[in-house]
C-alpha cells in the first residue's frame, strides 16, 4: 500500500535561495501579522510594503479576505478549516522566501499551533511574528466591516474574539500596539527589526 507522496521526490533547482537573495542585495523572510480582525494588520502591512519600496527592497504581500476569494476559496472559519487555511499560506509564504523576497501575511491566524507550524517551515530568522495588539474593545468599536455587530447578533458564527478564541503569541518577535501609536511609527518598528537584524 502506498501513500499519495511515496513516490514523490524534491528536487533541489540550480538557482538557490541564496542567489537570488544576493541579486536582489537583501535576505527574504516572512513578517507574519496576526491578530483580531480590526486589529489593523492589512493596515500596517499596506504601510510596511510602501515602506519597503521606498527603500527599493523586494516585497510582497498575502493578505486576508484577498487569499479567501482565491486561493483559500471554498474554506470557512472552522477550527479545521482556519488551520488549513493557514498551513496553506504558510507553504505559499516559503515559496516566497524561497524566491528571495520579503513577504508580509495579514491573517487572524488565532491558533498558536498554526502559527508554530508556519515557523517550522522556515530557517532561523525568517519568520517574524508580529502580534498586532488591540483590545476586543477597540476592535469592536473600529469594527470597519460591521462583522463584530453581525457576530453579537449572532449573525456570523465562529466570530475570533466573540465565539472563536484568539491565542495571543507567547514570544512574538514583535508587538505592535495599534491602539495606542499611529500607523507610521509601527512600520517604523518594523523597519527598524529588519535592519538591526540585517535582513535589509
Ligand atoms: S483565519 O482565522 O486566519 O483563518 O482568518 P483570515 O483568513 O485572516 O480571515 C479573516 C477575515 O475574514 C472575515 N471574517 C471573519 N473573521 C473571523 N471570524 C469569522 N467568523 C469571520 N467571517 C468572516 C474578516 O473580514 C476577517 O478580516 P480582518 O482583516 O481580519 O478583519
Amino acid at each position: 500500500m502506498t501513500n499519495s507522496t511515496s513516490n514523490l521526490y524534491w528536487h533541489q533547482a540550480e538557482v538557490t535561495k541564496e542567489k537570488r537573495q544576493a541579486l536582489k542585495g537583501h535576505k527574504s523572510a516572512v513578517i507574519w501579522f496576526t491578530g483580531l480582525s480590526g486589529a489593523g494588520k492589512s493596515t500596517i502591512a499596506n504601510a510596511l510594503e510602501q515602506r519597503l519600496l521606498q527603500e527599493e527592497k523586494h516585497s510582497y504581500l498575502l493578505d486576508g479576505d484577498n487569499i479567501r476569494l482565491g486561493l483559500n476559496k471554498g474554506l470557512g472559519f472552522s477550527d479545521e478549516d482556519r488551520k488549513e487555511n493557514i498551513r496553506r499560506i504558510g507553504e505559499v509564504a516559503k515559496l516566497f522566501v524561497d524566491a528571495g523576497v520579503l513577504v508580509s501575511t495579514a491573517f487572524i491566524s488565532p491558533f498558536k499551533e498554526d502559527r508554530q507550524v508556519v515557523r517550522s517551515l522556515l530557517g532561523e530568522h525568517e519568520f517574524i511574528e508580529v502580534y498586532v495588539r488591540c483590545s476586543l474593545e477597540e476592535c469592536e468599536k473600529r469594527d470597519p466591516k460591521g462583522l463584530y455587530k453581525k457576530a453579537r447578533e449572532g449573525v456570523i458564527p465562529e466570530f475570533t474574539g466573540i465565539s472563536s478564541p484568539y491565542e495571543e503569541p507567547s514570544h512574538p518577535e514583535l508587538i505592535l500596539d495599534s491602539d495606542k501609536e499611529p500607523v507610521e511609527n509601527l512600520v517604523e518598528k518594523v523597519i527598524e527589526y529588519l535592519k538591526s537584524n540585517n535582513l535589509i
